[in-house]
């Protein structure tokens, strides 16, 4: 039985392919430690204990604006999903983990050394270029000479690439995505209606009545505090509201796509307008994105189901299909030597 894994380390979520099974476990990237070391929890355990731990824990993500920030957390977490959560043998597997195109040599390293560098070695370790997982995850064919354009909205980035003949011809990982929706959630509910919620309240407003689109008329009750009479207060919240906290920055994630849109070559601008632009990552999920998109562009939007999941399905296919094989590439132990 093969003993391979696609690892795709998000902002928000860890995503972990496993070939024995094809199934992807997705649980979130966060960590709990004590006494400065000591792992405490990790993923859903440590979420939950997010924005509620006393000083004593620390509770982190390990990974921000799409790069690893806590190295010695990353690598003690993984493992300890790896082991416990995937039941993987470690030291017999062949691993895949996906990288952000738009980072530097530096970065991209200290993904690598996850495991060349770790007293749990596997049996290989190799990197992949995340827009291209994406784009295979998304079941298409990227050795073929036909530009295709990804764009995954992820937790911290939204990263927008174009691909043809299996290179990346664009890509640019911008720092903001799904959380910084939240964000502005929480700055237009205190700015309009005095009320103050955590970020974990505007993440299941979004999620649960978020659209790009006015006039949804779903509603939720939350619990937040009256910034005037500072006491905590219930209040219901319509979908209207939401889109009105987070219609600003969905434009300028907009922007930002119609501005590469602008430099990609003819030809291939011409394959983008007949197959229209993919939409991957968690925050593609929100309703009505795509005719949102596609008003201000004009060009079709396709939007991939659990686009969370699409990075660690193609680095499935890396490990199991000849034809993707050659994506996965070693690096040089010493970038200065
Ligand atoms: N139904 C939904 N509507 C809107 N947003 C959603 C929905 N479900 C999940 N999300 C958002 O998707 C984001 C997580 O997606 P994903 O797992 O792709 O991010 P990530 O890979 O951890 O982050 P990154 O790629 O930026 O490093 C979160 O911001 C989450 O709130
Ligand atoms: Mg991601």
């Amino acid at each position: 039985m093969t003993n391979g894994f696609g690892i795709d380390l998000g902002t928000e979520n860890l995503k972990i392919y496993s070939t024995s099974d094809g199934v992807v476990t997705n649980v979130k990237n966060t960590i709990a430690v004590v006494d400065k070391d000591k792992l405490y929890a990790c993923g859903d355990e440590a979420y939950a204990m997010y924005e509620k731990a006393p000083e004593s824990i620390a509770v982190s993500f390990p990974i921000v604006n799409g790069v690893i920030s806590e190295f010695d957390n990353m690598q003690s977490m993984l493992i300890r999903v790896l082991e416990d959560q995937v039941n993987a043998k470690i030291k017999s597997a062949d691993v895949v983990i996906a990288v952000p195109t738009d980072i530097t040599e530096v970065e991209k390293k200290a993904f690598y050394d996850i495991f060349a560098k770790s007293k749990t070695k596997t049996r290989s370790v190799k990197l992949c270029e995340k827009p291209l997982a994406d784009a295979m995850g998304m079941g298409l064919n990227i050795n073929e000479p036909t530009g295709i354009m990804v764009v995954d909205m992820g937790a911290d980035t939204t990263e927008i690439s174009v691909i043809s003949l299996g290179g990346l011809v664009l890509s640019e990982l911008l720092p903001y995505g799904g959380n910084k929706l939240d964000e502005s959630i929480v700055t237009y509910l205190k700015r309009n209606y005095n009320l103050l919620i955590g970020q974990k309240t505007a993440k299941a407003l979004k999620e649960q009545i978020g659209s790009a689109y006015d006039g949804k008329t779903d509603s939720m009750v939350v619990v937040g505090r009256d910034v005037v009479s500072g006491l905590p207060v219930e209040r219901t919240i319509d979908g209207t509201m939401v889109y009105e906290g987070i219609r600003e920055d969905l434009n300028s994630i907009c922007q930002s796509i119609k501005i590469i849109l602008e430099r990609v070559p003819p030809e291939l601008a011409k394959d983008i307008v007949y197959s229209g632009i993919y939409f991957t990552g968690g925050s593609a999920k929100i309703e009505g994105l795509s005719d949102f998109f596609t008003e201000v562009t004009n060009i079709k939007v396709n939007v991939q189901k659990n686009g969370d999941e699409t990075v660690a399905k193609g680095l499935g296919r890396v490990l199991t299909e000849s034809d993707f094989k050659r994506f996965g590439y070693a690096m040089k132990t010493r970038i200065f030597s």
